[in-house]
């Protein structure tokens, strides 16, 4: 629970700093939800929502150094050998953030997953589950969790930032990221 709260927080603040992208999601909301209950069959319907959602859990980060590991045998990768029993911290940092994969990786940019027609693009550095065989056993549940949950948000209300907040897209020290606390205006749409 604590990981899918803390992207619908990433979320729910880069709504607020990015309202024209807020926008654009409602609209998608609209055109094919309308006001019945958000489905996960309406996913594949709403390829700019779909973005969205990649590119909040990219630029949230919420995992950075994922969970360490270790070699179970003796391993020589990329020229270094690992003996059987070393750590291994596998930063996911690295590839989300990473300029070989994603052409402005400090922006939230939600075009990094979306084609030239508007599809959804996939990208072999969305990893923000980690992967190989002890990536998150939760991965499917918490993305329709997390779609589930963000279009309800958006289709019932608008968030705006209180006047003169200040929105800051640096998250809280610790081994996670997540935003610090912030203030938010939830404008009822109906
Ligand atoms: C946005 C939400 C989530 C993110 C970003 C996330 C991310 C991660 C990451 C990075 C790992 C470490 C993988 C590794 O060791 O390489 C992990 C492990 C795990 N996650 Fe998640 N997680 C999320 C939600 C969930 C949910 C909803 C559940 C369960 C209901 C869950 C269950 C687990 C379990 C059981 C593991 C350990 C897997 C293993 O060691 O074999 N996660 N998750």
């Amino acid at each position: 629970m604590e990981t899918t709260s803390t992207t619908i927080r990433w979320g729910l603040l880069l709504m607020m700093k990015y309202p024209e992208i807020q926008e654009k999601v409602q609209n998608e909301i609209e055109a094919v939800i309308g006001s019945s209950q958000p489905q996960i069959e309406h996913r594949t319907k709403m390829p700019y929502t779909n973005a969205v959602i990649h590119e909040v859990q990219r630029f949230g980060d919420i995992a950075p150094s994922s969970v360490s590991h270790v070699a179970s045998h003796d391993v020589t990768f990329r020229g270094y050998f690992l003996p059987k029993g070393t750590i291994v911290m596998p930063l996911l940092h690295s590839v989300l953030k990473g300029k070989a994969y994603f052409k402005k990786p400090e922006e939230f940019y939600p075009e990094h997953f979306l084609d030239s027609d508007g599809n959804l693009k996939k990208s072999e550095a969305f990893i923000p589950f980690s992967i190989g065989k002890r990536s998150c056993a939760g991965e499917t549940l918490a993305k329709m969790e997390l779609f589930i949950f963000f279009t309800t948000l958006l289709q019932n209300f608008t968030f705006e930032a209180p006047s003169g907040a200040k929105l800051d897209l640096i998250p809280g020290v610790g081994s996670t990221n997540s935003p610090k606390p912030y203030a938010i205006c939830s404008i009822p749409r109906r």
